[in-house]
């Protein structure tokens, strides 16, 4: 055991490694499966490990009087909560941006057209560099620099390279980010380069990315911080913690996230699994997760043999956040919703911008691939899997500003080819808010005023 009070447990073989010991790609020596974080002293169910579980009330009222606290570590959503993410030596290393404590929206729009009146949505955009990231790259980049890199490393569609940058810059180290070349938004490259990262663009896509900086990390001292490494997944429990802090402490009924490399749904999962064994929450919600149509190699693994096997796609979706045909963690995905009853759907083109313009019109707005998960819960209340009394949230994974592009593709009516539209074509009319251009004069934006209030 780590003096931090972790180990690293094999999902697949349950062989048990140190922290120093994992392979530069945290893949399993004996079956190349992936890690997770577990706490011997109170995550693993046995007797001992029982009668030292920490107290839950004590817990919840020490994280509430943490947000009221002046400490950087108390200030941030996701160290607030350290006592279950007990992965550094020594507080000293963390690296923080006062990530996480993000909103947990009511949706009243969405809610009254799906029906399921207790719809919420728990905005991960709103993190400093835009998106949920944020939560794991505190964690994982605050253990790379306790272990004394220089360099950290990842490949990515455009939110994970924001993410590392800002944080590693912070810590004052250096990182390299691997994009597919012209297939991520340019808000997202302008942090990269903004931060400071060497920002390579590949003439491949995210799945190439991925083969060539698992070769480099074999080959270089340098911290690959994709979310096969573990430490990124205890970062990301945390929204589930906030959520049922939100919600005092009565978790919803099912929480549906988007589906890309994978890794969230299970972050998740482990989070509201170590809640309920801790006493701090009853039950588990439901996770579902939602795959864009044209990069669904979950859905299909699902559908095919209930996701003993999945074979690679090759990815095509405007979502560009979730355009990955190869996910590293699918199979920590199909164990969180099938532990937790929930569900794997997938949504085309159009559906995923209506719900965008849908979720924009309730004040909010996310990038096109967290709006697959309102796209997605309209699929499942068709379907009878959603009661309209259940609690639902959608997480929000990325910030409206990111892809601006395809916003305002979407509303001027150039987003979508004509075939692409299927039975949505009115429902998207009427969400369209193009831009007008006037003459500079008073009696033409009242006329524009006019028609609008008609
Ligand atoms: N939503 C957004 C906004 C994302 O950026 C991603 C992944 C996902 C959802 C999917 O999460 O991979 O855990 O299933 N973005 C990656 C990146 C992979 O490089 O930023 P996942």
């Amino acid at each position: 055991m780590e003096n931090s009070g972790h180990q690293l447990r094999c999902t697949g073989c349950g062989g048990v490694s140190g922290q120093r010991e994992l392979q530069a790609d945290f893949r399993c020596p004996h079956c190349s499966d992936l890690y997770e974080v577990v706490y011997p002293s109170w995550s693993d169910g046995t007797a001992a490990a029982g009668a030292r579980k920490p107290n839950a009330s004590a817990l919840r009222w020490l994280w509430k009087e943490r947000r009221s606290s002046r400490e950087d570590a108390d200030q941030s959503g996701v160290w607030r909560f350290r006592e279950l993410l007990q992965v550094l030596q020594d507080e000293k290393n963390i690296v923080s941006l006062r990530e996480g404590n993000t909103p947990l929206y009511h949706l009243p729009r969405a809610a009254r057209a799906t029906g399921i009146l207790g719809l919420y949505a728990k905005h991960q955009g709103m993190n400093p560099t835009g998106s949920f990231k944020d939560t794991g790259m505190t964690a994982a980049l605050s253990v790379a620099h306790e272990l004394g890199y220089e360099w950290v490393a990842c490949a990515s569609t455009g939110n994970t390279s924001a993410a590392m940058a800002a944080y590693a810059a912070r810590a004052g180290m250096r990182s390299l980010v691997l994009i597919p070349e012209g297939k991520i938004a340019w808000g997202k490259l302008s942090q990269a380069m903004d931060y400071g990262a060497l920002t390579i663009q590949l003439k491949t896509d995210f799945d190439g990315c991925v083969r060539v900086l698992t070769e480099v990390v074999r080959r270089a001292p340098v911290y690959l911080l994709n979310s096969v490494n573990p430490y990124r997944l205890e970062g990301q429990k945390t929204p589930a913690l906030e959520i049922a802090e939100a919600m005092d402490w009565d978790v919803p009924d099912h929480v549906i996230v988007p589906g890309g490399n994978l890794a969230n749904s299970s972050a998740l999962g482990k989070a509201f699994e170590e809640m309920r064994y801790l006493g701090l929450t009853l039950k588990m919600p439901r996770i579902s997760v939602i795959q864009a149509q044209g990069a669904n190699p979950l859905y299909r693994a699902m559908q095919k043999n209930a996701g003993q096997t999945l074979e690679p796609v090759q990815a095509d979706t405007r979502a560009s956040a979730i355009r990955i045909g190869n996910p590293a963690s699918w199979k920590k995905a199909v164990r969180v919703i099938q532990k937790s009853g929930g569900w794997c759907e997938q949504v085309d083109e159009a559906e995923i911008a209506l719900a965008k313009a849908e979720i924009g019109a309730e004040g909010i707005g996310c990038e096109p691939a967290s709006a697959v998960t309102l796209a997605g819960l309209k699929k499942l209340v068709l379907q009878g899997k959603v009661r309209p009394e259940e609690r639902v949230v959608l997480l929000l994974t990325g910030h409206t500003l990111k892809d601006s592009d395809y916003t305002i593709a979407y509303h001027r009516g150039d987003l979508l080819k004509p075939e692409e539209f299927g039975s949505l074509r009115d429902e998207i009319e009427v969400t369209r808010r193009n831009a007008v251009e006037l003459e500079a004069s008073v009696d033409s934006v009242l006329r524009e005023l006019e028609k609008a209030r008609r």
